[in-house]
C-alpha cells in the first residue's frame, strides 16, 4: 500500500508487508508474509504508535505513507513503543537521526530494553499503567501494561475519543495485508485465511504466555474498545470482539479441553511406521473426529504446533533411531514443551529394528506436560495384520476419548 489508511479523523494506519522468503523471529515460515503496522494519531501534537523493523522495504514504505497524510518526520512529537522486539524497533536508531526531536514513550521495562538494544537513554518518557498524554484536539492516549504478552515490557495504547486500542503484538496475525486492512472490507476467504494464520501466529509466538493473555484480556475490559489496531494483521473495527474472543479461546486451550480434533505428527525412514499411520487414521475417522496430519521433517513444526495447540488429541508416529526417538519428532516434542502444549490425550506408535528405545525416551521427554496416554503400540520391523488391527482400535479409542471429554 502506497498511502496511509485513514481510520478516523487524525488517525491513520501505516504499514509494510514482509514477503515470503523471510522467517519470522528467524525461525517461523511466513509463506504468505506478515504485515508490520504502525499508527499516526494527530491532534495539535502528533504521536506515532510503534515503529517498524529495518526489515526489507518497511522503513521506506512508512516514509512514503507519512508523506501521503501528509506528516513530516520533523512534525512527530512522540513515538510510543508498546513493545521493543526488533520487528517493531530495529529502524529506531536511523529513524531518530532523521527525527531527533521525537520523545520516546514507553514503560520502565521498555526503557531498559531501548537502552540495552539501542543504547538510547535521552529523550525517553517513562510512563506506567493509567498515565496519559493529551495530544490536543480531543486526542488522548492512555497506556496500560500487559506484561508477558509476550515480552516483559509489553503494553498497549488506547485512544480515548475514538476507542481505538493499539495492541501491538496482541490480537495479531501472520499474513500480508492485500487490498484492505479492515475486517469489514475483506472477503470471507481472507477472513478464513486470517483465522488460520492468527492461530499459527498465536501458537508460535504467544502460546506459552497464555495465562498472561487471559489476564490482559481481563485488564483491557475496562476500556470501551471500538477498534482493535494490532501491529500485525488486520484492523478490527466492525467486530473487535471477534479477535478478542478468538484470543481468549486460544489462551484457554492451555488448560484444555481444546477442540474435539486430533493432530497426528509422524516421521518414518523406510515406511514401516508410515504403513501403520493409515490404520490409526482410519480408526480416528471411523468415529468422525477431524484429524490433521503433519509429517516431519518435511514440514516445518510451525504448522504442527498450531494444530496441536487447538486439538484435544495428539498422535505421534515414529520409529526408533540409535536407541532413541526419531530425531525430527524429538525436536517437535522439545518445541511442544517450550510452547506449553499441555493437557492432551496422547497415543504413540512406531517400529523398531531389534530392541527399540524410542518409547522410553518419549516417556521421559513428555513428563510434566500433563498428557494422558493410551497404551503405545510398538512392533519389530514390518507390521502384520494384527498390528494393523490394534492400530485401528487405538485410533478409535483415542477418538472416543476426545468426543467424551
Ligand atoms: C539410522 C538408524 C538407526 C536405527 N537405530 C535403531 C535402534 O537403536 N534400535 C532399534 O531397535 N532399531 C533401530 N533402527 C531400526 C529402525 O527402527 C527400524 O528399521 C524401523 O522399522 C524403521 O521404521 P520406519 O520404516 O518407519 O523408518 C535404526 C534404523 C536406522 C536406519
Ligand atoms: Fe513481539
Ligand atoms: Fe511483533
Amino acid at each position: 500500500m502506497k498511502k496511509a489508511v485513514k481510520i478516523t479523523d487524525g488517525i491513520y494506519r501505516l504499514g509494510a508487508n514482509i514477503k515470503n522468503g523471510d522467517l519470522f523471529e528467524g525461525m517461523w515460515p511466513i509463506p504468505d508474509g506478515v504485515s508490520l503496522n504502525c499508527y499516526i494519531v494527530k491532534g495539535a501534537k502528533t504521536a506515532l504508535i510503534d515503529l517498524v523493523g529495518d526489515w526489507a522495504q518497511a522503513p521506506s514504505d512508512i516514509k512514503k505513507q507519512l508523506e501521503s497524510i501528509p506528516v513530516k518526520l520533523s512534525e512527530i512529537d512522540y513515538l510510543v513503543l508498546n513493545h521493543i522486539e526488533p520487528d517493531h524497533t530495529s529502524w529506531l536508531e536511523d529513524f531518530l537521526k532523521e527525527a531527533p526531536q521525537i520523545e520516546l514513550v514507553t514503560n520502565k521495562k521498555g526503557a531498559a530494553l531501548v537502552e540495552s538494544f539501542y543504547g538510547i537513554t535521552e529523550n525517553v518518557r517513562v510512563i506506567d499503567t493509567g498515565d496519559t498524554i493529551s495530544l490536543g484536539d480531543n486526542k488522548e492516549l492512555i497506556f496500560h501494561n500487559i506484561p508477558n504478552v509476550h515480552w516483559p515490557e509489553t503494553m498497549i495504547t488506547f485512544e480515548k475519543e475514538s476507542g481505538i486500542l493499539f495492541s501491538c503484538d496482541a490480537f495479531g496475525s501472520y499474513g500480508s495485508i492485500k487490498d484492505s486492512v479492515f475486517d469489514d472490507e475483506i472477503s470471507e476467504k481472507d477472513h478464513n485465511f486470517f483465522d488460520v494464520e492468527s492461530l499459527r501466529y498465536y501458537a508460535n509466538i504467544v502460546s506459552s504466555f497464555s495465562k498472561f493473555v487471559l489476564k490482559a484480556i481481563e485488564k483491557l475490559s475496562i476500556y470501551d474498545i471500538k477498534v482493535i489496531a494490532p501491529s500485525h494483521g488486520i484492523i478490527w473495527r466492525e467486530n473487535p470482539g471477534e479477535i478478542i474472543e478468538r484470543y481468549r479461546k486460544f489462551a484457554q486451550y492451555l488448560e484444555g479441553p481444546a477442540e474435539p480434533e486430533i493432530t497426528v505428527i509422524w516421521g518414518s525412514m523406510y515406511g514401516n511406521t508410515e504403513k501403520i499411520l493409515h490404520s490409526v487414521i482410519k480408526g480416528i475417522r471411523s468415529e468422525s473426529v477431524p484429524v490433521h496430519v503433519h509429517r516431519v521433517p518435511d514440514e516445518d513444526v510451525s504448522w504442527a504446533l498450531a494444530s496441536a495447540w487447538k486439538s484435544r488429541g495428539l498422535v505421534f508416529g515414529m520409529p526408533t533411531y540409535e536407541y532413541k526417538m526419531f530425531p525430527p519428532i524429538a525436536s517437535v516434542l522439545n518445541m511442544f514443551n517450550l510452547k506449553h502444549v499441555y493437557n492432551k490425550k496422547v497415543f504413540r506408535f512406531g517400529s523398531f529394528g531389534w530392541s527399540g528405545g524410542a518409547q522410553k525416551e518419549f516417556d521421559a521427554a513428555t513428563e510434566g506436560m500433563k498428557w494422558d496416554f493410551i497404551d503405545p503400540l510398538e512392533w519389530k520391523g514390518k507390521a502384520d495384520e494384527d498390528i494393523h488391527e490394534q492400530a485401528f482400535e487405538r485410533g478409535r479409542q483415542l477418538a472416543l476419548m476426545i468426543k467424551e471429554q
